[in-house]
């Protein structure tokens, strides 16, 4: 990869949305935008990639960012709006299909995936086990499932299943049964305390606290993550230009697998092969990042170039 140091945007918006960029200069340097680029931006959020791109494109009337959180969307309206980018509120499959469909490509494709800052601090969200709040968990709240719907209608057999596959969870049958015993559960810090006290943690020997994976296992299942991820890879792959690049950030490992399969089996330096792998190993924060903002730990940036036929 050739290396070229980008000054990162300055947040300056309203503190309450400060989300800093992960992995900022790795995907300006993976997706090396030149003037006239085309941009498509999946997870714009609150558009500290898309400005730095923005600037080296000098494209806005090519530029589409997409997300599907309400507070996003009227903050990217108010910042770019007037520039003549193109803004979708839509989960990024719907986006994808609607933009294959029109035939239309892109040079410069990112997905910096999860949940924003601003999102996950904010306790109204029901994102996080260590902020009070409705257990709430939606990315769009236009849609109707939230994480209290899932919590107090499903099985117990279903929420193990739940806890396991999307968390991970070694204790998901013991939390699966104090959920069910302690039903209804309205709020976040209710919740954490009955997994909490299920999975017998005394916050000594280990540390982290046990409802990070049941949060993340939920919060995945509300906003169906991994399908959508799944399904959009395909369509991504078509809606970019031959030559165009794409970079794709994660932040845990069932997402990091689907990305890294994907663009194994499309990378895969044989016959029909569409893509050329610009990272071999995932690109992952420096430790003075690390310092500066604890979320870029478990970032992994994998990145590819589409073959030019
Ligand atoms: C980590 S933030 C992106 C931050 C952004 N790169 C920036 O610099 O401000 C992830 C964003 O993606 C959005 N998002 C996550 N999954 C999505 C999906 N399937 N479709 C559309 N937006 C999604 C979230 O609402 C959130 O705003």
């Amino acid at each position: 990869l050739t290396k070229t140091k980008t000054k990162m945007p300055k947040q300056k918006q309203k503190s309450e949305f400060a989300h800093q960029p992960v992995l900022f200069q790795e995907v300006i340097n993976c997706l090396q935008p030149q003037a006239g680029d085309r941009f498509l931006d999946l997870t714009a959020g609150f558009g500290g990639h898309s400005q730095a791109i923005l600037e080296m494109t000098k494209a806005p009337g090519e530029t589409v960012l997409v997300d599907r959180d309400s507070t996003a969307i009227t903050f990217l309206s108010s910042k770019f709006a007037s520039s003549g980018v193109e803004i979708i509120h839509s989960d990024f499959l719907t986006a994808l299909r609607r933009l294959n469909h029109q035939h239309r490509q892109f040079d410069l494709i990112l997905a910096d995936l999860g949940v924003s800052s601003p999102q996950f601090d904010e306790d109204e969200r029901g994102f996080s086990f260590s902020r009070p709040g409705p257990l709430d968990m939606r990315m769009d709240r236009r849609q109707d499932s939230t994480a209290e719907h899932l919590v107090n209608s499903l099985s117990e057999a279903e929420l193990a299943n739940l806890l396991t596959k999307y968390g991970e969870e070694p204790r998901a049958r013991a939390i699966a049964r104090a959920i069910v015993a302690n039903r209804p559960i309205k709020n976040t810090s209710d919740l954490a305390d009955v997994i909490v006290k299920a999975s017998g943690w005394r916050g000594r020997h280990k540390k982290i606290n046990p409802a990070t994976q049941s949060f993340q296992a939920l919060r995945i299942a509300v906003n169906d993550e991994l399908s959508q991820l799944r399904q959009s890879l395909p369509l991504i792959l078509n809606a970019l230009t031959p030559g165009g690049r794409l970079a794709i950030i994660s932040f845990h490992s069932l997402e990091d697998r689907i990305v890294k399969q994907f663009l194994q089996e499309q990378g895969g330096n044989t016959y029909g092969s569409q893509l050329t792998i610009l990272t071999k190993k995932p690109l992952t924060a420096a430790h003075h990042e690390i310092a500066s903002n604890p979320r870029s730990r478990s970032a992994k940036l994998r990145a590819a170039a589409k073959i030019n036929t």
